[in-house]
Order: structure tokens, then sequence, then C-alpha cells
């Protein structure tokens, strides 16, 4: 696929896809152009999906499918709860559950990264955050994995068949959020659902659907992206034992090594957006109501933007990469998965004194995102 975003940024950078019925877009001024253009290409598809009414009540509080103002209102109200701050108070608990999930593996010659640690970590933040019980949790690991599965990936236009497959499993989710918003509703804790029930901004507070809508667009963007990308810091080492000892050596470099795998390897490949009116992107000129395919993971290695884009250097810098997204929609997360991945990475540099690949690694097929299923791992201990 590296080599497709090359021959396209170079012959091809805004191309139309008339079989998957999209625009591609791989060059980066083009891509960040795109992202800080919400007005022209719009994040809200709910003209294509919202037949279902399981999923228009899903995506009503889901920000990543708003445009301005809703948007603003949302992010303003969730942003004043998920603060970078109330992230960073976090580290502790993070320390702790890294732990103990490397604790389970203790003296082991080998362990399988995805399901011992780099699964169930964000899995188990995110889920403590939001004061969901601990029983409860597998049961949403379930749902997400249906919302990513290939066969729901198949196309990146919502058909009606997918927004079918995917009105049951929101139905499920929708049902189990709002019995968790009730709950603090009636008695608030010390955690973020009850922070959200009593957010307001200006006056105005989220009603039950913006909180269901929000919580589960975390429940989803939260794991499977810091999951991938955590595989995708061992996979870079892997292939980089330069890069590997001398984080060995010193391990703060670590913030700059996990920007170099988010800019190197991307986990989330595109971002989708519609266009609202007719727009000349590059020589060509993308008609309104089309979709398009910002590919982020070409953008991160455009020639134009990165000298050496193909070398991997954990000391780049500047790093202006795309992976978290840009404009309004920034990763509201990327506090979180940077600091859940830095702590993670941090104790396995320390704990063991080495780690290689072992057979049977699998990787996503789901388009779009980039990232290990299964990632065995040899360990050498000191
Ligand atoms: C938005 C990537 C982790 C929550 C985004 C966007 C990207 C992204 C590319 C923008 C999408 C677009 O504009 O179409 C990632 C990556 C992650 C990660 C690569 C991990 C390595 C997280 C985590 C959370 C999170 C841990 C929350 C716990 C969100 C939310 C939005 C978002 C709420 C929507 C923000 C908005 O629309 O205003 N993420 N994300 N993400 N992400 Fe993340």
């Amino acid at each position: 696929v590296l080599a497709w975003f090359r021959r396209m940024r170079e012959n091809a950078p805004v191309s139309h896809d008339s079989e998957a019925g999209v625009w591609h877009v791989f060059r980066h001024a083009d891509v960040e152009r795109i992202l800080a253009d919400p007005g022209t290409f719009s994040s809200d598809f709910s003209s294509l999906m919202a037949s279902q009414e399981d999923v228009a009540r899903f995506i009503k509080g889901n920000l990543l499918r708003k445009d301005p103002p809703q948007h603003r209102k949302l992010r303003t109200l969730v942003s004043k709860v998920f603060t970078p701050g109330m992230v960073a108070q976090l580290a502790p608990r993070i320390e702790v559950i890294t732990d103990e999930l490397l604790d389970a593996k203790a003296g082991a010659e080998q362990m399988e990264l995805v399901s011992d640690l780099a699964y169930p970590l964000p899995v188990i933040v995110i889920a403590e955050l939001l004061g969901i019980p601990v029983e409860d949790r597998p049961m949403f690991g379930r749902w997400a994995d249906s919302l990513v599965a290939p066969e729901s990936q198949t196309s990146f236009i919502p058909n009606a068949e997918r927004t079918q497959a995917m009105a049951v499993v929101m139905r499920e989710m929708n049902a189990y959020c709002l019995e968790h918003i009730r709950h603090r509703r009636a008695r608030p804790q010390d955690d973020l659902a009850s922070r959200l029930v009593a957010a307001e901004v200006d006056g105005q507070r989220l009603d039950d659907e913006e909180i269901i809508g929000f919580v589960g667009l975390l429940l989803l963007a939260g794991h499977i992206t810091t999951t991938a990308l955590l595989g995708n810091v061992v996979l870079c080492l892997d292939e980089h034992p330069d890069a590997a000892a001398a984080l060995r050596a010193d391990t703060g470099g670590l913030p700059g090594a996990i920007e170099e795998v988010l800019r190197f390897r991307t986990p989330l490949a595109p971002s989708m957006r519609r266009t609202t009116r007719d727009v000349q992107v590059g020589e060509h000129t993308v008609p309104a109501g089309q979709i398009v395919l910002a590919w982020l993971a070409s953008a991160n290695r455009d020639e134009r933007q990165f000298s050496e884009p193909d070398r991997f250097d954990i000391r780049r810098t500047p790093n202006a990469h795309l992976s978290f997204g840009h404009g309004i929609h920034f990763c509201l997360g990327a506090p979180l998965a940077r600091l859940e991945v830095r702590i993670a990475v941090q104790k396995m540099l320390t704990r063991w004194s080495g780690m290689s690949i072992g057979e049977g690694v699998e990787h996503h097929d789901a388009r779009g995102i980039v990232g290990a299923k299964r990632l065995p791992l040899h360990l050498r201990w000191a």
C-alpha cells in the first residue's frame, strides 16, 4: 500500500475511484486543507445512514460525525470534562494496570502482545474512566470488534446492509449506555460519565442521547487505535534495532519515538469527508455530495512535507504527522493515547533485556486500520 501511495502522490494525487464511488486524496497539503475546511468537507454522513433509528441515536452525540455549529457545542462540553489535566492524573493508575497485565507474564519467555497487553490496557482505562463495571467489559470489546469487523469494512460508504448490521450492535450499546447514564444521573460518582451528565457551558447541557453517542465513541475510538499504536511501536522497534537500543539507553526519547511511529505506521489510515459543494482540489473539481478519503497515512509519507519520509527517525523534528487528524476534529484522546503507550513501552523496555517478534503475526484486514491483531513476542530477561 505504501508503493500505491507513493505512485498516487506523484501521478494522481487527487483521483476518482468510480468503482468504490469515492475520491482519494494523497498529498499532505491537500489532506490538511480538507481537514481544515469542515464547511466544504463535511463529517456528517447522517443523510447516508440515519434511516435507521438506532444509528441515528448512536450518532447524535458522536462529535466525530458532526459539523459546526453542533460539533462546537458537543466538543466544548466534552472538552471541559476530558481535559489534558484529567488525563495526566490517570498516569499512576495506568502504571498499575500495565504492571498487573505484565506481572501475569512474569518470567515467561513468550507473550502475545495484543491480547496480553495492547488490547486490554486501553479497554480497562476507558472502562474505569467511565465507571463501567469490570464484568461488563468483555461486552463492549465485542461491540467494538463487530463495528470494525472486516465484513463491515468492505466498503467505506455506509450501505443499507452495513447500516442494518451496525444498527443491531448500536441498539445494544445504546441501551447499555443509557442505563449507565441514568444510574449516574440518579447517583453521581467520581467518574467521567457522572461529570458528563453534570457538564454545563452557557446554560447548555448534554442530553441522554448526546452522552450515549459520546460514550459509544469513546469505547470505540479509544481502544482499537491505541491497541494498534502499541503494536506498531513494537513492530517499528523490531525493524529498527538501533532505535530500540537508543530508547533502552534513554527512555526520555520515547515521546518523540511514539510520534515517529504514528507517522511511520499510521493507525487510522484515512479520514472520510463528504463534499457540500463543488470544490477544486489540486487539479480536479470534486463535485458536491462526493465521499472523499483523505489518506493520513499517505500524507505522513509525503516527500513534499518530510525529508527522507521513508526513514524511521525517532528524533525527527519537526514531525507534522496527521495521524490524530487536524482542525476541529483533532483527536480528543491524543493525550491519553500518548500517555498509555509511553507507559506501556517504558515498562516493556525496562522489564525485559530484549524482545523479538515470533511466528504468526496477523495484521488487521479491515481497510483503514494499520496494526497487528496478533503479535507473538519472545522475551529475554536480564
Ligand atoms: C478523533 C486518531 C486514540 C477519541 C480522531 C481523529 C483521528 C484519531 C485521526 C480525527 C478523525 C477525523 O477527523 O475524521 C486516533 C489515534 C489514536 C486515537 C491514531 C490512538 C493512537 C483516541 C483515544 C480516544 C479518542 C484514546 C478517547 C479515549 C477521539 C474522539 C475524536 C477522535 C472523541 C473525535 C473528536 C472530534 O470530532 O472533535 N482520532 N485516536 N481517540 N478521537 Fe482519536
